[in-house]
């Protein structure tokens, strides 16, 4: 433990020449020093030091007028007062140096806090986007409004009957598979879960005599393994037009029309015959590749041509479920892959990214 030389004597420590005095009071100057050095510049602390060596009743520089300076003999008196007042002025402008410098700073850290910097960007806050899948149904449902088509929708709960029945797939043919679809209440019972969007084109024509021109979004569902491209439910446009004059040209002007629409002026058409029960003939309608152009690519396997969805005028056999009359009547349908075309324009490459509501994926479509 260091004793403290301001609370004995100049005499009691041995001072009695104006050099020993002199000495005395630069280790004290020394002290105040290190001691500036060391806690001067800490806004917590500076006030304590500065207690110490200033305070009133006990503060160094009190504590030396009274054990150095009072009782100081004659012949020293001057030299102590002078080294007195030397010290006094020192610790004190240094003290106020300091407190200046320490209200600088404070002053200056509250104005940065205060202040408003008009050039930094604001708080970006995150708005949320329509669903990839919704988009496209958009878009979609888009362009065939503008052709005059209107939207209607229909129930995801349905009957054999207008599930396939109607739509020309009988109890035992192979699209009717029991694999394929969810019955609800037990295997081929009287409602199942709707396996296309085509059931609404019956309900729509048994509801409205011709003309029928109508897009019908929705969910459908099939008892497919979930992998990379299915899933057991996914998304479908229905397209239906029925009139007194509806052409295989208009068919395929109406499927190029929407083509170049969705996938841009330069896209071509290909229709290839194919199959289905409540269409005839039937087509499938591929897109030269929005990738490549048709030169091909890995997109369309080096084919140049990608399929887009499935479609036919409708069979005849049709309306004879719902009191059209066939004679008189022609028309077309189709069926898309919402899901399908969405990932196709969009090159993504895993059907349950469209499912995971991941935000990461999400928001690259803003
Ligand atoms: N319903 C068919 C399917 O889901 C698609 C389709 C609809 C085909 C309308 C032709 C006409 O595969």
């Amino acid at each position: 433990m260091t004793t403290d030389p301001t609370s004995e004597t100049l005499a009691e420590l041995g001072a009695t020449s104006p050099e020993a005095v002199r000495e005395k009071f630069a280790v004290l100057q020394a002290r105040f020093d290190a001691d500036i050095a060391r806690r001067g510049s800490d806004a917590d602390e500076q006030p304590a030091l500065a207690a110490e060596w200033t305070g009133r009743k006990a503060g160094a520089l009190t504590r030396i007028a009274e054990h150095w300076l009072r009782p100081a003999p004659a012949e020293l008196k001057r030299v102590v007062g002078q080294e007195f007042q030397k010290l006094k002025a020192h610790v004190e402008s240094v003290l106020e140096q300091k407190r200046a410098e320490l209200d600088a700073r404070a002053e200056a850290a509250s104005a940065a806090l205060d202040r408003i910097d008009l050039s930094l960007p604001g708080v970006e806050r995150r708005v949320g986007t329509r669903h990839l899948v919704r988009q496209t149904f958009d878009e979609l449902i888009g362009i065939f409004l503008s052709i005059g088509f209107s939207v209607v929708e229909g129930p995801e709960i349905e009957t054999p009957y207008y599930n396939f029945e109607a739509l020309g797939i009988p109890e035992h043919h192979p699209a009717r598979d029991n694999m394929d679809t969810f019955y609800i209440d037990g295997s081929r019972g009287n409602h199942l879960l709707r396996t296309h969007t085509s059931p609404m084109q019956i309900r729509t024509m048994e509801k409205q005599p011709p003309p029928v021109r109508i897009v019908v979004p929705g969910k459908v569902y099939r008892r497919d393994n979930p992998d990379a491209t299915h899933g057991y439910m996914f998304h479908q446009i229905e397209g239906l037009a029925v009139d007194t004059d509806i052409t295989f040209c208009d068919f395929k002007g109406t499927v190029e029309y929407f083509v170049r629409e969705f996938l841009g002026p330069k896209a071509r058409t290909r229709l290839r015959p194919s199959y289905f029960p409540f269409t005839e003939p039937s087509a499938e309608v591929d897109a030269s590749c929005h990738v490549c152009g048709g030169s091909g690519c890995r997109i369309c396997k080096f084919s140049g041509w990608i399929e887009l969805f499935g479609a036919g005028m409708v069979n005849p056999a049709v309306y004879g479920f719902v009191n059209y009359d066939a004679e008189k009547l022609s028309g077309f349908a189709f069926g898309m892959g919402v899901d399908r075309l969405a990932m196709m324009k969009h090159g993504i490459t895993e059907l349950p990214l469209l499912f995971g509501n991941d935000v990461r994926f999400l928001r690259q479509f803003p």
